[in-house]
């Protein structure tokens, strides 16, 4: 029986809610969803035009939801000039979705040190060289950029560039959403109540 067959009570929830996302993306991995690290990243101008992208989700923890990106990209931007976004995971095998809410600050430079160092080299390399979501003039100019990097980095370590590194979602409001084949689908949101740490939740009409 998979994991969506059954029915969700409040009663089931944990009451943390990064202890419940926990439980359901090791139940992802476990359930045969080849990426579940994978999610999309919504951001907003300050006018409230928005945007989504995937991105591969890098650490859960108290301080919240972690990944990696160019801070000079169209994300990055919106991140500086309005750091609010909302992430959305989805595992069509188990009927399940989840969302987060919340603001984003960059990780401290070290984290971000750490884990470009943790990268292959042809990462590391096109994370320098990749203008990323501006336009480039042709694929032979950006293998040409990529191929001068290389040389300029030699048998050397590349270095994190500066336009470069890792950003964290502190969560305000998750919600977690579970198939059911009656399509009174189950829903569950939590709220972060106080700076206390404590969360309410409630069930969601579908
Ligand atoms: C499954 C998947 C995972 C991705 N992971 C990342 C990532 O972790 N960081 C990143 O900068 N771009 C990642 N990308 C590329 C982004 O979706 C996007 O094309 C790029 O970051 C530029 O987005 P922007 O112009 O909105 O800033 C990924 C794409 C896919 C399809």
């Amino acid at each position: 029986m998979t994991a969506h067959a059954q029915p969700m009570h409040l009663a089931d929830l944990l009451a943390d809610p990064l202890a419940q996302f926990r439980a359901w993306f090791a139940a992802a991995g476990e359930g045969g969803v080849r990426t579940p690290e994978a999610m999309a990243l919504a951001t907003a101008t300050p006018w409230g035009v928005p945007s989504a992208r995937m991105v591969l989700l890098k650490g859960a923890d108290e301080r919240g939801f972690s990944f990696f990106s160019n801070h000079l990209s169209r994300k990055g931007g919106e991140l500086d000039e309005n750091p609010r976004a909302a992430l959305l995971f989805h595992w069509d095998e188990l009927g399940r979705q989840i969302r987060i809410e919340g603001s984003v600050a960059r990780l401290p430079a070290g984290e971000s040190d750490a884990y470009y160092r943790s990268r292959p080299p042809g990462s590391r390399i096109g994370a320098i060289a990749s203008p990323q979501s501006r336009p480039v003039v042709s694929r032979d100019w950006l293998e040409s950029r990529v191929a001068e990097v290389a040389a300029a980095v030699g048998e050397g370590e590349p270095e994190r560039p500066e336009h470069w590194g890792g950003y964290v979602l502190r969560p305000a409001a998750y919600q977690f959403w579970q198939h059911r084949s009656d399509r009174l689908h189950d829903c569950f949101r939590y709220l972060a109540v106080d700076a206390s740490g404590g969360w309410s939740i409630e069930r969601l009409g579908p």
